[in-house]
């Protein structure tokens, strides 16, 4: 998340305001729900703190160290997964939604977590900004893999015709490492026929801790879209 952006309102700003005040919205009194990561959850965390403020009574599985910092910012009262392994709802956003609700997700290298609490949700309210809807999934998926193993995912996924790259840090040498210890290899297939397929056989291969294809979770998904002219919800 670009954190300078957050307070410059633009097109794309106000979208995601839009999607993430929105998603807040659908949170209800007494709920336990999944806190995602990214600039547009961000908006969903600034409003739930407003509700909180007027009494709404919620707590929150942060999925990343900067949610985490967020809520405490915010004032959104915490909660684990081993307290709470069953969720109400989680909220989050995503890098690329299809018309199926089939989810790519993961430039925040907070996928792990991410579709551990989705998991965990009883529904999933993705929130967007209008560009991500595409008809076809395409954008490079996202790999959390053990150091140990990074050389043999590397081949795996060459083999499968996809090209992948280790992701660097920005203020930091060397590959970014995650909120788990791990790299990210962001692995390009270009449009992705199958993402049920690919999400299966990359989850698969021994070292990759997760996918960032989120493809199990439509039966259960809400997407927010935000929109110039107001939101609209997709579900299946
Ligand atoms: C982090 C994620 C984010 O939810 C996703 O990248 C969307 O972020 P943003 O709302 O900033 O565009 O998956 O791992």
């Amino acid at each position: 998340m670009d954190e300078h952006s957050l307070h410059q309102e633009t097109p794309l700003t106000r979208m995601k305001r839009e999607a993430g005040y929105h998603a807040a919205g659908m949170v209800e009194d007494g709920m336990v729900i999944g806190l995602g990561t990214g600039s547009t959850t961000y908006y969903a965390m600034e409003h739930l703190s407003a509700l909180i403020d007027e009494g709404l009574r919620i707590q929150g599985v942060p999925t990343s160290f900067q949610t985490e910092m967020l809520a405490r910012q915010l004032r959104i009262p915490l909660t684990t997964l081993d307290t709470y392994p069953e969720l109400d709802l989680a909220i989050d956003g995503a890098d690329q939604v299809d018309p199926s609700l089939r989810l790519i997700k993961g430039r925040g290298a907070a996928l792990t977590r991410e579709k551990c609490v989705a998991a965990a949700a009883q529904s999933l309210v993705i929130v967007v900004d209008a560009s991500k809807c595409v008809d076809t999934l395409a954008a490079p998926v996202p790999l959390e893999v053990i150091p140990f193993a990074l050389q043999p995912v590397i081949l795996g996924v060459r083999a499968l015709g996809g090209i992948p790259e280790l992701r660097t840090g920005v203020r930091k040498d060397g590959p970014v490492i995650t909120d788990n210890g791990n790299f990210i290899l962001d692995c390009s297939f270009g449009t992705i026929g199958e993402p049920e397929r690919l999400e299966g056989i990359l989850t698969l291969m021994p070292g990759v801790l997760s996918c960032g294809l989120f493809c199990a979770f439509v039966e259960k998904s809400v997407i927010v879209v935000g929109r110039d002219e107001g939101c609209r919800e997709l579900r299946l």
